[in-house]
C-alpha cells in the first residue's frame, strides 16, 4: 500500500534544496523531510555521490524507498554475510522490505549523484536512526 502510494506520488529531486542535492565529499547524506505526528512513519531523503556506499546494516522497521535520481545498487546478505543477491534500482523504481532478512548495503554505482526517498515505519528522531545494527 505504501509502495503504491509512493509510486503514484514519487517526488522530483527538487523536494531537496540545491545544497542537499549536492551531497558531500565524505559520505552519503540523510535529510529528514517529514515525521508523521504520532510517529507512525518518517520520510528521509538520501543523497549519494558516485561511489559512496553504506555499511552493511539492517533496519528496525519496514522501509519503502523510491529512487528519484541516478542509480542505487543494493546487495542483500544472509546472517553470515553471504551475498544473497543484488539489484540495480533506477530512477522511478519503488521497492520495499521489512525485517527480518533485510541485511543489506547500498552503493551508488552510477556516474551521477543518486537521490532516493526512504519511508521508515517509525519516528527516526525518537529512536535516533532507522538502523537496527551494523555488521562490519
Ligand atoms: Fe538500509
Amino acid at each position: 500500500m505504501v509502495c503504491a502510494k509512493l509510486r503514484r506520488n514519487l517526488p522530483t529531486p527538487e523536494i531537496l534544496t540545491p545544497e542537499q542535492r549536492a551531497g558531500a565529499d565524505d559520505g552519503y547524506r540523510s535529510h529528514i523531510l517529514h515525521v508523521e505526528p504520532g510517529g507512525a512513519f518518517s520520510i528521509i531523503g538520501l543523497v549519494w555521490r558516485p561511489g559512496q556506499i553504506t555499511r552493511i546494516h539492517d533496519h528496525l522497521t519496514w522501509c519503502v524507498f523510491g529512487v528519484i535520481q541516478g542509480i542505487e545498487h543494493e546487495e542483500l546478505f544472509d546472517a553470515e554475510l553471504n551475498l544473497l543477491g543484488e539489484s540495480d534500482n533506477h530512477t522511478g523504481d519503488v521497492s520495499g522490505f521489512a525485517p527480518p532478512g533485510d541485511i543489506h548495503r547500498v552503493h551508488n554505482t552510477g556516474d551521477t549523484t543518486a537521490i532516493s526517498i526512504h519511508i521508515y515505519g517509525t519516528d527516526v528522531t525518537r529512536v535516533g536512526s532507522s538502523v537496527r545494527r551494523y555488521y562490519d
